[in-house]
């Protein structure tokens, strides 16, 4: 029996928390979802997001946490939305992203993620990256955010066409998590 207790991931989003939890029980690592009023920084750098997060989160919590950052980075759009991405689903939409790509003949991208990790001794962050394309067109009824519009490299089906294990197997946040999966089992066996 291990001494670890539950581990809290500060979101406020679900679909997030689904994706870790189902690659967290396998490897026994019980997951507590924790939607604090989070005070989300403005950066240009999603690493920066991510561990001043999870550092403010603990020091309202002071217990052991992460905070995941994610973004997506467009190669003809100069890496927009990149650290911006949230803000820019809420505004433009991907509507809104599918006309700013219209004449671009250029559609790769990939999706970046930052998974931090703070307890009382360690601030550690684990990176994450998933190459693709964008679609021309949304499709699929999976997933959130832009899953409808990326198509990592190596699949024709969009993040939102797949069930989320399949997705698990190649998404920007499963590699930054079994990441920190794995420096989490070997520090705390
Ligand atoms: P954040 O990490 O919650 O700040 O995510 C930034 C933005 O990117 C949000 O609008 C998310 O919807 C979007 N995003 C992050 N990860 C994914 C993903 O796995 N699929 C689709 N959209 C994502």
């Amino acid at each position: 029996m291990s001494g670890r207790g539950k581990l809290v991931v500060v979101t406020s989003n679900r679909h997030k928390f689904e994706e870790l939890e189902k690659m967290a029980d396998p490897r026994g690592v019980s997951l507590e979802f924790a939607n604090l009023t989070k005070i989300e920084v403005q950066s240009s750098s999603i690493q920066e997001i991510s561990r001043v997060g999870a550092v403010l989160a603990f020091s309202q919590l002071s217990k052991p946490l992460i905070v995941e950052d994610a973004g997506l980075f467009i190669e003809s759009l100069r890496g927009f939305p990149g650290p911006y991405s949230s803000y820019v689903l809420r505004t433009l939409g991907i509507e809104g992203v599918l006309d700013l790509m219209r004449d671009r003949a250029n559609r790769r991208a990939f999706f970046q993620s930052v998974v931090t990790y703070v307890d009382e001794e360690r601030v550690v962050s684990f990176t994450g990256k998933v190459e693709g394309e964008i679609a021309l067109s949304p499709k699929g009824g999976g997933g959130f955010g832009f899953d409808p519009i990326f198509i990592p490299k190596g699949s024709k089906l969009t993040f939102a066409e797949m069930d989320l294990l399949a997705k698990n197997l190649l998404s920007h946040r499963a590699i930054a998590f079994n990441r920190f999966l794995d420096f989490y089992l070997s520090t705390f066996p």
